[in-house]
């Protein structure tokens, strides 16, 4: 009984000096900044005596706190220093098996924090208890993510504020007076660290959906404009309400408004282009067009997507579908690119067989998870990726999602219908002047 006694005794000092330590270890950066400027002045009152150390540190310490650069640091590191201290609180409490905090950085959201969890534990028991976490620190909410190239690694994003409220983002088309190559990765909106969002389409498609005026339509103009801009692209509008994509109509080969048998003979057309296309390539041995091969890609966008696929005749309405469901299925190698947008593609409005197939999937606000799952793809709700969260006044702000990656939260660039104007303006230009260029001889 004695025996257990001092033992436990003994356990508790060995506790109570290891967590002594390690709370030390963990002020170590405030101990130091208090400790430093004493050694030193110890040290310098030898030779100088009490008064003359006490200048020098000083001035030195001001020197420091007075430079921009130096203070900037040392505000970080401490900031960092106490979220790693709360972030080993907050596991602590919710009872979660080691989770170390290592880099701290801090972003427009808040700080991004680089975890490392422990043996038998896993990134993705972390993320179930984000809640908890986010409750522990006061946060809006915990963003826990998995390091794709090692398991015990991930991020944790602590969300303080919405980063992207406020963003206004015209995009770089307000400069872009030279051709641009739809083959490049464009921008398209700004995300919550702060950095460029860019989509590179050759080889996908995209699918936009979200709630009535929740940007759908200013987000496929980004699309239109990076098209539009590229000489070499053959662009194919479908426009159920007319006027969302007027403006581009004399950079393309041909608009169909509302009208079903109009956009069935577009969509037809494209079709005999993608054989054509295919012959070529079955002349040439090769399996897909690539970008040095100089035939030019063709890019359909479809605003309003619904408006055709639930028309009242079904026979149109089906080989409106079946055109467009082959375009995006066999499209790809022969350089064809659907960009869709409708309000929910629910699968009694866009078959499934056709909505499986689009590689990216933009959705912008939504009134329920359901509608957003509709959009990203089923499960991604429950794993805290929705666009139902987005607030009505929030618009432009969506998830967008890569046939491989995770939903990424995101502000579309806008361009107002005066910057759309222009720019289709300078693209016809554009599209005139490559037009003149190929006619003249060399
Ligand atoms: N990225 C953005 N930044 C700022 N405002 C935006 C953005 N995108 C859209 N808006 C605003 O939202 C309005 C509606 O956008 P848009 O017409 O693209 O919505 P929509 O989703 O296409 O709606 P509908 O389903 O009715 O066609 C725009 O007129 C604009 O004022
Ligand atoms: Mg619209």
């Amino acid at each position: 009984m004695t025996m257990r006694r001092r033992e436990t005794v003994a356990d508790l000092w060995a506790g109570f000096v290891v967590e002594l330590l390690g709370g030390v270890w963990r002020c170590r950066l405030e101990l130091a900044l208090v400790g430093v400027p004493l050694v030193a002045w110890w040290l310098v009152s030898r030779p100088l005596g009490n008064v003359g150390a006490g200048v020098v540190v000083g001035a030195t310490v001001a020197a420091v706190i007075v430079s921009p650069g130096a203070r900037r640091a040392l505000w970080r590191w401490l900031k960092a220093n106490r979220v790693r201290r709360a972030w080993r609180r907050a596991w602590l409490d919710v009872g979660l098996p080691r989770v170390s905090a290592r880099r701290v950085r801090q972003v427009p959201a808040g700080e991004l924090v680089r975890i490392r969890c422990s043996r038998g534990s896993s990134i993705p028991t972390v993320a179930a208890h984000a809640e908890q976490l986010a409750a522990c620190f006061g946060t809006r909410e915990v963003r826990v993510h998995r390091d794709p190239e090692h398991a015990a690694w991930g991020t944790a994003l602590l969300v303080r504020r919405d980063p992207l409220d406020g963003v206004t983002a015209d995009g770089p088309w307000a400069d872009a007076t030279c051709p641009l190559s739809l083959w490049d990765a464009f921008p398209v909106g700004v995300d919550e660290l702060g950095g460029t969002v860019t989509v590179s389409l050759p080889e996908r498609n995209l699918l936009l959906g979200g709630e009535p005026g929740a940007g759908k339509s200013a987000a496929m103009s980004l699309v239109l404009a990076t098209a539009a801009m590229d000489p070499t692209v053959k662009l194919w509008l479908l426009d159920g309400k007319l006027v969302e994509l007027a403006a581009w109509q004399p950079c393309a080969e041909r608009l169909a408004g509302p009208n079903l048998d109009d956009a069935i003979a577009l969509l037809q057309a494209v079709r005999d282009e993608m054989e054509r296309r295919y012959r070529e390539l079955l002349a040439t041995g090769v399996r897909k067009i690539t970008r040095d091969a100089g035939l030019p890609l063709h890019a359909i966008a479809c605003d309003e997507l619904a408006f055709y696929l639930t028309a009242e005749d079904r026979k149109q309405r089906t080989r409106f579908a079946e055109l467009l469901r082959d375009l995006v299925a066999r499209g790809r190698a022969a350089g064809v690119i659907v960009i869709a947008a409708t309000q929910k593609p629910a699968a009694d409005v866009v078959p499934s067989a056709l909505r499986d197939l689009f590689g990216f999937r933009l959705a912008l606000r939504c009134t329920t998870p359901q509608a957003s799952d509709t959009i990203l793809g089923q499960g991604w709700a429950s794993l805290g990726h929705t666009a139902a969260t987005i607030a009505p006044t929030q618009r432009g702000i969506g998830l967008l999602l890569a046939e491989d990656g995770v939903p990424v939260r995101l502000r579309c660039f806008y361009l107002d219908d005066q910057a759309i104007d222009q720019l289709a303006r300078r693209a016809l230009l554009i599209r005139m002047d490559a037009a003149l260029d190929a006619e003249t001889p060399s």
